[in-house]
Protein backbone atom coordinates (compact mmCIF):
# COMPACT_ATOMS: atom_id res chain seq x y z
CA UNK A 1 0.00 0.00 0.00
CA UNK A 2 1.11 4.00 -0.51
CA UNK A 3 1.36 5.58 2.90
CA UNK A 4 1.48 9.12 3.58
CA UNK A 5 3.68 10.26 6.65
CA UNK A 6 3.03 14.53 8.28
CA UNK A 7 5.95 16.17 9.49
CA UNK A 8 9.42 16.89 8.77
CA UNK A 9 11.33 16.26 12.01
CA UNK A 10 14.22 13.44 13.05
CA UNK A 11 11.25 11.56 14.46
CA UNK A 12 9.39 11.58 11.13
CA UNK A 13 13.04 10.66 9.75
CA UNK A 14 12.88 7.49 12.15
CA UNK A 15 9.29 6.72 11.66
CA UNK A 16 9.67 6.85 8.13
CA UNK A 17 12.86 4.21 8.24
CA UNK A 18 10.77 2.19 9.85
CA UNK A 19 7.69 2.48 7.19
CA UNK A 20 9.89 1.52 4.55
CA UNK A 21 11.45 -1.31 5.84
CA UNK A 22 7.90 -2.60 6.08
CA UNK A 23 6.94 -5.30 3.32
CA UNK A 24 3.67 -3.86 2.87
CA UNK A 25 4.65 -0.32 1.71
CA UNK A 26 5.01 0.06 -1.49
CA UNK A 27 5.63 3.85 -1.57
CA UNK A 28 6.40 6.66 1.03
CA UNK A 29 4.81 10.12 0.40
CA UNK A 30 6.01 13.18 3.18
CA UNK A 31 4.69 16.14 3.63
CA UNK A 32 6.59 18.05 3.94
CA UNK A 33 9.49 15.54 4.78
CA UNK A 34 12.94 16.24 5.05
CA UNK A 35 16.37 16.19 2.94
CA UNK A 36 16.81 12.69 4.53
CA UNK A 37 13.51 11.62 4.17
CA UNK A 38 13.39 12.23 0.71
CA UNK A 39 15.93 9.93 -0.04
CA UNK A 40 13.50 6.97 1.07
CA UNK A 41 10.13 8.80 0.18
CA UNK A 42 8.52 11.63 -2.00
CA UNK A 43 8.42 14.48 -0.31
CA UNK A 44 5.15 17.06 -1.09
CA UNK A 45 5.09 20.69 -1.07
CA UNK A 46 1.84 22.24 -1.99
CA UNK A 47 0.03 21.36 0.99
CA UNK A 48 0.02 22.81 4.88
CA UNK A 49 0.12 19.83 7.55
CA UNK A 50 -3.34 21.05 9.01
CA UNK A 51 -5.03 21.15 5.94
CA UNK A 52 -7.32 17.81 6.40
CA UNK A 53 -9.64 18.73 2.96
CA UNK A 54 -6.57 19.00 1.01
CA UNK A 55 -4.32 16.02 3.11
CA UNK A 56 -7.86 13.73 2.00
CA UNK A 57 -8.11 14.98 -1.62
CA UNK A 58 -4.39 13.91 -2.09
CA UNK A 59 -4.77 10.65 -0.25
CA UNK A 60 -7.33 9.67 -2.60
CA UNK A 61 -5.50 10.68 -5.49
CA UNK A 62 -2.78 8.83 -4.79
CA UNK A 63 -4.32 5.55 -3.12
CA UNK A 64 -3.13 6.28 0.49
CA UNK A 65 -4.00 3.42 2.40
CA UNK A 66 -2.31 4.72 5.53
CA UNK A 67 -1.75 8.11 6.92
CA UNK A 68 0.75 8.33 9.97
CA UNK A 69 0.64 11.73 11.75
CA UNK A 70 4.04 12.58 13.24
CA UNK A 71 3.29 15.98 14.90
CA UNK A 72 0.46 17.33 17.19
CA UNK A 73 -0.59 20.23 15.41
CA UNK A 74 -2.54 18.55 12.80
CA UNK A 75 -3.67 16.18 15.22
CA UNK A 76 -5.18 19.11 17.97
CA UNK A 77 -6.77 20.45 14.64
CA UNK A 78 -8.34 17.83 13.93
CA UNK A 79 -6.82 16.26 10.74
CA UNK A 80 -7.28 12.75 11.56
CA UNK A 81 -11.02 13.48 11.85
CA UNK A 82 -11.08 14.91 8.58
CA UNK A 83 -9.25 11.75 6.68
CA UNK A 84 -11.17 8.91 8.90
CA UNK A 85 -14.63 11.19 7.99
CA UNK A 86 -13.34 10.63 4.25
CA UNK A 87 -12.88 7.05 4.54
CA UNK A 88 -8.88 7.26 4.95
CA UNK A 89 -7.04 4.90 7.46
CA UNK A 90 -5.04 7.44 9.74
CA UNK A 91 -2.47 6.47 12.36
CA UNK A 92 -3.22 9.42 15.14
CA UNK A 93 -6.06 10.65 17.70
CA UNK A 94 -9.02 12.23 16.54
CA UNK A 95 -9.12 16.34 17.49
CA UNK A 96 -11.32 15.12 20.85
CA UNK A 97 -8.77 12.85 21.91
CA UNK A 98 -5.95 14.90 21.26
CA UNK A 99 -7.16 17.24 24.11
CA UNK A 100 -4.80 15.07 26.21
CA UNK A 101 -1.93 17.07 24.93
CA UNK A 102 -3.85 20.58 23.63
CA UNK A 103 -5.36 21.47 26.89
CA UNK A 104 -3.34 20.69 29.86
CA UNK A 105 -6.67 21.46 31.89
CA UNK A 106 -8.63 18.89 30.11
CA UNK A 107 -5.76 16.06 30.88
CA UNK A 108 -5.64 17.35 34.52
CA UNK A 109 -9.36 16.81 34.62
CA UNK A 110 -9.20 12.90 33.34
CA UNK A 111 -6.22 11.96 35.62
CA UNK A 112 -8.00 13.63 38.78
CA UNK A 113 -11.44 11.74 37.45
CA UNK A 114 -9.74 8.16 36.47
CA UNK A 115 -7.27 8.25 38.98
CA UNK A 116 -4.42 8.08 37.77
CA UNK A 117 -1.21 9.93 39.57
CA UNK A 118 -0.24 12.84 38.71
CA UNK A 119 1.19 16.49 40.58
CA UNK A 120 -1.42 18.16 42.27
CA UNK A 121 -2.33 21.37 40.93
CA UNK A 122 -5.12 24.27 40.50
CA UNK A 123 -6.40 26.21 37.50
CA UNK A 124 -6.23 29.65 37.30
CA UNK A 125 -7.36 32.43 35.00
CA UNK A 126 -7.17 35.31 37.49
CA UNK A 127 -3.45 36.89 37.74
CA UNK A 128 -4.09 38.24 41.33
CA UNK A 129 -5.66 34.72 42.26
CA UNK A 130 -2.66 32.53 40.70
CA UNK A 131 -0.25 35.31 43.12
CA UNK A 132 -2.03 34.57 45.97
CA UNK A 133 -1.54 30.64 45.58
CA UNK A 134 1.97 30.96 44.62
CA UNK A 135 2.83 32.93 47.92
CA UNK A 136 0.49 30.74 49.89
CA UNK A 137 2.36 27.24 48.28
CA UNK A 138 5.92 28.67 48.32
CA UNK A 139 8.28 27.52 45.74
CA UNK A 140 9.62 25.41 44.09
CA UNK A 141 6.41 25.59 41.71
CA UNK A 142 5.65 24.64 38.17
CA UNK A 143 3.69 27.16 36.07
CA UNK A 144 2.18 25.90 32.55
CA UNK A 145 0.60 27.62 30.02
CA UNK A 146 -3.03 25.17 29.37
CA UNK A 147 -2.50 25.06 25.59
CA UNK A 148 0.34 24.42 23.40
CA UNK A 149 2.87 26.58 23.50
CA UNK A 150 5.79 25.18 21.01
CA UNK A 151 7.08 23.15 24.09
CA UNK A 152 8.06 26.81 26.30
CA UNK A 153 4.94 27.07 28.48
CA UNK A 154 6.62 25.34 31.40
CA UNK A 155 8.28 27.00 34.19
CA UNK A 156 9.77 24.95 36.89
CA UNK A 157 10.16 28.00 39.30
CA UNK A 158 12.64 27.69 41.92
CA UNK A 159 11.73 30.63 43.39
CA UNK A 160 8.68 32.29 44.68
CA UNK A 161 9.78 35.62 42.41
CA UNK A 162 10.25 33.18 39.55
CA UNK A 163 6.55 31.80 39.45
CA UNK A 164 5.17 35.85 39.86
CA UNK A 165 6.88 36.23 36.97
CA UNK A 166 5.64 33.24 34.90
CA UNK A 167 2.15 34.35 36.25
CA UNK A 168 2.20 37.81 35.02
CA UNK A 169 4.32 36.93 31.08
CA UNK A 170 1.29 34.37 30.84
CA UNK A 171 -1.75 35.85 32.58
CA UNK A 172 -1.07 39.28 31.87
CA UNK A 173 1.04 40.07 29.20
CA UNK A 174 -0.23 36.95 27.26
CA UNK A 175 2.92 35.77 25.94
CA UNK A 176 1.09 33.07 24.91
CA UNK A 177 -1.77 34.31 23.74
CA UNK A 178 -4.97 32.09 24.10
CA UNK A 179 -2.86 29.31 25.32
CA UNK A 180 -1.68 30.56 27.88
CA UNK A 181 -5.11 32.31 29.25
CA UNK A 182 -5.19 29.64 31.56
CA UNK A 183 -2.32 28.14 33.61
CA UNK A 184 -2.19 25.12 35.84
CA UNK A 185 -0.20 25.77 39.22
CA UNK A 186 1.11 22.62 39.30
CA UNK A 187 3.41 20.83 42.50
CA UNK A 188 6.77 20.14 42.38
CA UNK A 189 7.61 15.99 41.31
CA UNK A 190 11.08 15.25 42.62
CA UNK A 191 12.26 11.63 40.63
CA UNK A 192 14.20 10.30 37.47
CA UNK A 193 11.72 11.63 34.47
CA UNK A 194 11.37 8.57 31.73
CA UNK A 195 9.13 8.40 28.63
CA UNK A 196 6.68 5.56 27.90
CA UNK A 197 5.05 5.47 24.68
CA UNK A 198 2.37 2.88 23.69
CA UNK A 199 0.13 2.06 20.81
CA UNK A 200 -2.97 1.67 21.19
CA UNK A 201 -6.57 1.23 19.02
CA UNK A 202 -8.71 2.49 22.23
CA UNK A 203 -9.73 -0.99 23.95
CA UNK A 204 -6.13 -2.54 24.19
CA UNK A 205 -2.84 -0.53 24.69
CA UNK A 206 0.96 -1.94 24.66
CA UNK A 207 3.30 -0.05 25.62
CA UNK A 208 6.64 0.09 23.88
CA UNK A 209 10.38 0.47 25.67
CA UNK A 210 10.63 2.83 27.66
CA UNK A 211 13.35 5.45 27.23
CA UNK A 212 14.85 8.89 28.46
CA UNK A 213 15.09 12.39 26.87
CA UNK A 214 18.00 15.10 27.88
CA UNK A 215 16.15 17.94 27.28
CA UNK A 216 18.91 20.38 28.59
CA UNK A 217 21.62 21.84 26.83
CA UNK A 218 24.55 21.25 28.18
CA UNK A 219 26.24 18.26 29.69
CA UNK A 220 25.00 17.25 33.40
CA UNK A 221 21.65 18.31 32.64
CA UNK A 222 22.30 21.73 33.17
CA UNK A 223 21.47 25.07 30.91
CA UNK A 224 18.25 25.76 29.46
CA UNK A 225 15.45 23.15 28.28
CA UNK A 226 15.56 22.39 24.45
CA UNK A 227 13.26 19.65 22.30
CA UNK A 228 15.82 17.26 23.20
CA UNK A 229 19.58 16.75 23.10
CA UNK A 230 19.55 12.89 23.03
CA UNK A 231 18.05 9.74 24.10
CA UNK A 232 18.32 6.35 24.92
CA UNK A 233 16.32 3.22 25.26
CA UNK A 234 15.64 0.95 27.31
CA UNK A 235 15.87 3.22 30.28
CA UNK A 236 16.88 1.21 33.44
CA UNK A 237 15.03 3.31 35.67
CA UNK A 238 11.69 1.96 34.51
CA UNK A 239 11.86 -1.73 35.96
CA UNK A 240 9.46 -4.11 34.96
CA UNK A 241 7.82 -3.27 38.76
CA UNK A 242 7.56 0.33 37.40
CA UNK A 243 6.56 -0.91 33.85
CA UNK A 244 3.77 -2.90 35.26
CA UNK A 245 2.72 -0.07 37.28
CA UNK A 246 2.79 2.27 34.25
CA UNK A 247 0.68 -0.18 32.96
CA UNK A 248 -1.83 -1.08 35.70
CA UNK A 249 -2.24 2.54 37.01
CA UNK A 250 -1.18 5.33 33.99
CA UNK A 251 -2.01 3.45 30.42
CA UNK A 252 -4.93 1.14 30.99
CA UNK A 253 -7.28 3.64 33.08
CA UNK A 254 -6.35 6.71 30.57
CA UNK A 255 -7.26 4.44 27.51
CA UNK A 256 -10.65 3.31 29.55
CA UNK A 257 -11.53 6.66 30.75
CA UNK A 258 -11.27 7.87 27.18
CA UNK A 259 -13.45 5.19 25.75
CA UNK A 260 -15.52 5.93 28.80
CA UNK A 261 -15.30 9.98 28.23
CA UNK A 262 -16.80 9.38 24.55
CA UNK A 263 -13.13 9.93 23.66
CA UNK A 264 -11.83 6.71 22.22
CA UNK A 265 -7.71 7.44 21.92
CA UNK A 266 -5.72 5.87 19.38
CA UNK A 267 -2.46 5.81 18.04
CA UNK A 268 0.44 6.56 20.04
CA UNK A 269 0.10 7.74 23.19
CA UNK A 270 3.15 9.19 24.91
CA UNK A 271 3.05 9.49 28.49
CA UNK A 272 6.13 11.67 30.51
CA UNK A 273 6.57 10.27 33.58
CA UNK A 274 8.28 11.26 37.08
CA UNK A 275 9.45 8.11 38.59
CA UNK A 276 9.14 9.19 42.17
CA UNK A 277 9.67 7.62 45.26
CA UNK A 278 6.40 6.75 45.18
CA UNK A 279 6.10 5.39 41.99
CA UNK A 280 5.61 6.71 38.47
CA UNK A 281 3.56 9.88 37.80
CA UNK A 282 2.59 11.61 35.01
CA UNK A 283 4.08 14.97 33.93
CA UNK A 284 2.11 15.37 30.87
CA UNK A 285 0.76 13.10 27.66
CA UNK A 286 1.27 13.57 24.46
CA UNK A 287 -0.56 12.61 21.49
CA UNK A 288 1.78 11.34 19.63
CA UNK A 289 5.63 10.07 18.90
CA UNK A 290 8.24 11.70 21.22
CA UNK A 291 11.03 13.40 19.49
CA UNK A 292 13.76 11.80 19.94
CA UNK A 293 12.57 9.32 21.96
CA UNK A 294 11.47 7.11 18.63
CA UNK A 295 15.07 7.44 17.42
CA UNK A 296 15.69 5.20 19.75
CA UNK A 297 12.55 3.56 20.34
CA UNK A 298 11.46 2.40 16.92
CA UNK A 299 14.71 0.60 15.78
CA UNK A 300 14.22 -1.54 18.58
CA UNK A 301 10.26 -3.01 17.20
CA UNK A 302 11.18 -6.19 15.71
CA UNK A 303 7.15 -6.42 14.28
CA UNK A 304 6.50 -4.82 11.23
CA UNK A 305 5.45 -0.99 12.56
CA UNK A 306 2.83 -0.81 9.52
CA UNK A 307 1.05 -4.21 10.76
CA UNK A 308 0.89 -2.51 14.43
CA UNK A 309 -0.39 0.66 13.00
CA UNK A 310 -3.08 -0.66 10.75
CA UNK A 311 -4.01 -3.02 14.11
CA UNK A 312 -4.32 -0.01 15.93
CA UNK A 313 -6.28 1.68 13.64
CA UNK A 314 -8.61 -1.21 12.97
CA UNK A 315 -9.16 -2.23 16.50
CA UNK A 316 -7.03 -5.32 16.29
CA UNK A 317 -4.01 -4.41 18.64
CA UNK A 318 -5.39 -7.54 21.29
CA UNK A 319 -4.62 -10.04 18.58
CA UNK A 320 -1.68 -8.42 17.22
CA UNK A 321 1.58 -9.59 18.63
CA UNK A 322 4.06 -6.67 19.01
CA UNK A 323 7.73 -7.75 19.92
CA UNK A 324 10.73 -5.95 20.97
CA UNK A 325 14.73 -6.57 20.73
CA UNK A 326 17.19 -7.19 23.34
CA UNK A 327 18.99 -4.88 22.41
CA UNK A 328 19.66 -1.29 23.44
CA UNK A 329 19.72 1.90 21.10
CA UNK A 330 21.32 5.52 22.13
CA UNK A 331 20.62 8.89 19.75
CA UNK A 332 23.05 11.84 20.09
CA UNK A 333 21.54 15.14 18.55
CA UNK A 334 24.07 17.28 16.72
CA UNK A 335 22.92 20.99 17.12
CA UNK A 336 24.12 24.52 15.52
CA UNK A 337 26.41 26.29 17.53
CA UNK A 338 23.79 28.91 19.55
CA UNK A 339 20.88 26.70 19.85
CA UNK A 340 18.65 26.82 21.84
CA UNK A 341 19.39 30.37 20.81
CA UNK A 342 19.99 31.80 17.63
CA UNK A 343 22.03 29.99 15.35
CA UNK A 344 23.77 30.18 12.09
CA UNK A 345 22.27 28.37 8.73
CA UNK A 346 23.84 27.19 5.43
CA UNK A 347 26.87 25.52 6.38
CA UNK A 348 27.54 22.11 4.66
CA UNK A 349 27.35 18.77 6.55
CA UNK A 350 29.89 15.86 5.15
CA UNK A 351 30.61 12.53 7.26
CA UNK A 352 26.76 11.78 6.45
CA UNK A 353 28.11 8.53 4.53
CA UNK A 354 30.50 7.13 6.49
CA UNK A 355 28.58 7.12 10.02
CA UNK A 356 26.19 4.97 7.89
CA UNK A 357 28.37 2.66 6.70
CA UNK A 358 29.26 2.07 10.41
CA UNK A 359 25.77 1.08 11.07
CA UNK A 360 24.16 4.18 12.51
CA UNK A 361 20.76 5.59 11.67
CA UNK A 362 20.93 9.37 10.90
CA UNK A 363 17.50 11.10 11.31
CA UNK A 364 17.75 14.36 10.36
CA UNK A 365 15.78 17.08 12.05
CA UNK A 366 16.96 20.72 10.59
CA UNK A 367 18.78 19.98 7.02
CA UNK A 368 18.08 21.76 3.24
CA UNK A 369 19.72 20.85 0.52
CA UNK A 370 21.76 23.72 -1.42
CA UNK A 371 22.60 23.38 -4.78
CA UNK A 372 23.39 19.60 -4.42
CA UNK A 373 24.77 19.70 -1.15
CA UNK A 374 23.44 18.58 2.41
CA UNK A 375 23.61 21.86 5.27
CA UNK A 376 22.57 22.37 8.14
CA UNK A 377 18.93 24.59 8.26
CA UNK A 378 17.92 24.30 12.02
CA UNK A 379 18.83 24.35 15.70
CA UNK A 380 18.78 20.61 15.88
CA UNK A 381 20.50 19.51 12.71
CA UNK A 382 20.17 15.27 12.82
CA UNK A 383 20.22 12.20 15.01
CA UNK A 384 22.86 9.87 15.26
CA UNK A 385 21.51 6.61 16.25
CA UNK A 386 24.05 3.59 17.58
CA UNK A 387 22.63 0.14 18.22
CA UNK A 388 24.30 -2.72 19.80
CA UNK A 389 23.70 -5.53 22.55
CA UNK A 390 23.59 -2.90 25.80
CA UNK A 391 23.25 0.93 26.36
CA UNK A 392 27.26 1.37 26.78
CA UNK A 393 28.07 -0.22 23.33
CA UNK A 394 25.22 1.18 21.46
CA UNK A 395 26.46 4.47 22.91
CA UNK A 396 29.82 4.03 22.01
CA UNK A 397 28.48 3.43 18.38
CA UNK A 398 26.51 6.72 18.40
CA UNK A 399 29.78 8.47 19.33
CA UNK A 400 31.52 6.83 16.41
CA UNK A 401 29.34 8.38 14.22
CA UNK A 402 29.04 11.45 15.50
CA UNK A 403 33.07 11.87 15.24
CA UNK A 404 32.39 11.09 11.06
CA UNK A 405 29.81 14.02 10.94
CA UNK A 406 30.88 17.56 11.06
CA UNK A 407 29.66 20.82 10.13
CA UNK A 408 31.11 24.23 11.20
CA UNK A 409 30.59 24.73 14.98
CA UNK A 410 28.53 21.52 15.51
CA UNK A 411 27.78 20.87 19.18
CA UNK A 412 26.57 18.08 20.98
CA UNK A 413 26.42 16.55 24.20
CA UNK A 414 29.21 14.00 25.10
CA UNK A 415 26.80 12.50 27.90
CA UNK A 416 23.79 11.07 26.50
CA UNK A 417 22.46 7.85 28.55
CA UNK A 418 24.96 9.29 31.14
CA UNK A 419 22.26 8.09 33.57
CA UNK A 420 22.06 4.83 32.73
CA UNK A 421 25.21 3.85 32.86
CA UNK A 422 25.82 5.09 35.99
CA UNK A 423 22.70 2.85 37.18
CA UNK A 424 23.86 -0.14 35.23
CA UNK A 425 27.19 0.29 37.13
CA UNK A 426 25.93 0.55 40.80
P1 LIG B 1 6.31 19.49 29.90
O1 LIG B 1 6.35 20.43 28.73
O2 LIG B 1 5.02 19.41 30.61
O3 LIG B 1 6.95 18.16 29.54
O4 LIG B 1 7.36 20.07 30.95
C1 LIG B 1 8.68 20.36 30.58
C2 LIG B 1 9.61 19.87 31.64
O5 LIG B 1 9.35 20.55 32.87
C3 LIG B 1 9.47 18.41 31.99
O6 LIG B 1 10.18 17.58 31.12
C4 LIG B 1 10.01 18.35 33.39
O7 LIG B 1 11.43 18.34 33.36
C5 LIG B 1 9.57 19.68 33.96
N1 LIG B 1 8.34 19.52 34.74
C6 LIG B 1 7.07 19.64 34.29
N2 LIG B 1 6.18 19.43 35.27
C7 LIG B 1 6.90 19.15 36.39
C8 LIG B 1 6.56 18.85 37.76
N3 LIG B 1 5.29 18.82 38.18
N4 LIG B 1 7.57 18.63 38.62
C9 LIG B 1 8.86 18.69 38.22
N5 LIG B 1 9.23 18.97 36.97
C10 LIG B 1 8.28 19.21 36.05
N1 LIG C 1 10.91 14.56 23.83
C1 LIG C 1 9.87 15.41 24.20
C2 LIG C 1 8.69 15.41 23.33
O1 LIG C 1 8.63 14.76 22.30
O2 LIG C 1 7.74 16.11 23.64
Amino acid sequence: MNILLIGSGGREHALALKLVASPLCDKLYALPGNPGIGEIAENIGGISITDGEGILRFSREKEIGLVVVGSELPLTEGVADVLAAGGVKVFGPSKAAAELEGSKVFAKKIMSKYRIPTAHCEVFNDASRARVYVRQMGAPIVVKADGLAAGKGVVVARTVDEALAAVDSMLEEKTFGEAGARVVMEEFLEGEEASVLAFTDGETVKAMIPSQDHKCIFDGDKGPNTGGMGTYAPAPVVTPEVMERVRQEILEPLIAGMKQEGKPYKGCLYAGLMITKKGPKVIEFNCRFGDPETQVVLPLLDSDLVEVMLACVDGKLAETPVKWSADAAVCVVMAAKGYPGSYAKGDAITGLAEAKAIGCNICEAGTALKDGVKVTNGGRVLGVVGRAGDIKSAAAKAYEGVERISFKDAYYRRDIAHRALERLEQ
